[in-house]
């Protein structure tokens, strides 16, 4: 398997990452996960994009263009022959001796790497059960930086409660998943938090809000607090891995049970309708 490692496809084996990298030392980077069906890269502008901006708003050089980005990412998919599976896609700052204070001059260290992965039907069709949790995050969780403890943090908690994916709430207004956004269902109504400093604005999240509102359902981005996840009708999470994944119970904090419903199902149906 090969890696991009800067502009150049190299061998895993001879990958490297330098002691200096200031991702290493400070979690100092931004990256991005796109999903590959049938060997072609899904809503990969939309990643590029968002990626970019992650580099705009932490004041990063970007040496590529949004096409190179786009080059890079097709060239290390093909020479991995990856059909089916997932692109990562990582940029530090760069190589300093390690100094909080950043130059501007430093150039950025581009990482890619490709892994199969398939859809887990059995996740899809039969749900997951979901922890609430603390968002102990920063409060600029709109950029997709390396700097993952807070997530990491409440995705063992969950694990740890035999469940798939934490829930985070901030002083009682539920935010995200761990690495999903969640939706609720209410009389037909969609719920999710809007796209603020609070949660990333997820690719996946922004293809369901569209894709629903042109089959008439009606979506509500607003924040809401804990106690309504006992009054929805149906909750999911969505995210390029685990697409549209149905929640069947919440536990920690708040505790509840959601059956697959009709919302949720005929949502899959037309996701993947629109998928390669
Ligand atoms: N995570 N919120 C958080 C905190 C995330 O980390 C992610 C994605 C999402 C969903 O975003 P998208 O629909 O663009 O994948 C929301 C990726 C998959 C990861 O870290 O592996």
């Amino acid at each position: 398997t090969y890696i991009l490692q800067n502009q150049d496809l190299v061998r895993k084996e001879d990958a490297y990452v330098h002691i200096d990298d200031r991702g290493y030392y400070f979690g100092d980077g931004i990256y991005e996960v796109i999903r590959v069906y049938h060997g072609q890269a899904f809503a990969s502008w939309h990643h590029i994009k968002r990626f970019i901006a992650s580099a705009k708003k932490l004041d990063m050089n970007l040496p590529y263009t949004e096409a190179k980005l786009n080059e890079l990412i097709d060239l290390l998919l093909h020479k991995n022959k990856l059909t089916d599976g997932l692109i990562y896609l990582q940029m530090t700052r760069g190589i300093e001796p390690r100094n909080h204070l950043y130059s501007r001059e430093s150039t950025p260290v581009l990482t890619g790497f490709t892994q199969p992965f398939t859809r887990n039907h059995v996740v899809q069709t039969k749900g997951i059960n979901a922890w609430l949790t603390d968002d102990i995050r920063w409060l600029r969780c709109d950029i997709k930086t390396i700097n993952l403890l807070g997530n990491v943090m409440a995705k063992r908690e969950a694990t740890d409660n035999k469940c798939q994916e934490a829930l985070m709430h901030r002083d009682g207004t539920i935010t995200e998943g761990s690495s999903s956004n969640l939706f609720l269902v209410k009389n037909n109504v969609l719920y999710t938090h809007p796209a603020t400093n609070l949660i990333l604005n997820g690719i996946t999240r922004q293809l369901v809000i569209e894709l629903a509102q042109t089959h008439q359902y009606k979506v509500i981005e607003e924040p809401f607090p804990v106690d309504v996840l006992i009054h929805a009708d149906e909750a999911f999470i969505t995210s390029t891995t685990m697409e549209i994944t149905p929640i069947t119970s919440i536990n920690g904090q708040v505790q509840t049970t959601y059956s697959i419903g009709p919302v949720t199902k005929d949502l899959q149906t037309k996701f993947h309708d629109t998928l390669p």
